[in-house]
């Protein structure tokens, strides 16, 4: 465990979709809104239909807000990323639905920068301002769902203008 602040599961939390607590109507810590995630990346119809993919521009949908919280929709196609930022004050908690991402920071360790790489179930919490950077390496498209509190008032990764208009269309 690196000491920014993050959470790595082990193993496919969608395996474990008995074990996970009710979701709460209004989740307001760490824990609730790792467990609103995990709820919805179990409950696939909720979100699949909603998935697009675009060639030009990384695609995102606002899937909820509540009070104090953000949940987005995020897909990625190969080659996708977000070059590094980070969330302003906000926390997050990222989860991967489908496909693989790669996480990259810039905390140095032994072997260079730390470089993740998360599978469908893998979910990983941000403290405020941890910078990374977030990419499909992969060859296939993939799907994450992102919670951020406070909410994002602008895109949830420094997206252009143009594509956060999108985004809420
Ligand atoms: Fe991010």
């Amino acid at each position: 465990m690196n000491s920014d602040s993050d959470l790595q599961i082990a193993g496919d939390i969608l395996e474990v979709v008995h074990l996970l607590q009710p979701e709460r109507e209004h989740p307001s810590t760490v824990a609730d809104f790792a467990g609103l995630a995990r709820t919805i990346a179990a409950d696939r119809p909720r979100w699949e239909h909603l998935v697009r993919y675009d060639a030009t521009t990384r695609w995102y949908h606002r899937l909820r807000t509540g009070p104090g919280y953000e949940v987005w929709l995020l897909s990625w196609l190969p080659g996708q990323g977000t070059g590094l930022h980070h969330h302003g004050p906000s926390s997050g908690v990222l989860t991967v639905l489908d496909g693989t991402l790669t996480e990259r920071n810039t905390a140095s360790g032994p072997s260079g920068p730390a470089r993740r790489v998360l599978e469908p179930g893998a979910q990983r919490v941000f403290a405020p301002g941890h910078l990374h950077e977030i990419v499909n390496d992969s060859l296939e498209p993939a799907v994450s769902l992102h919670v951020y509190f406070p909410g994002m008032t602008e895109m949830p990764m420094h997206a252009p203008a143009r594509t956060a208009a999108r985004a809420e269309a």
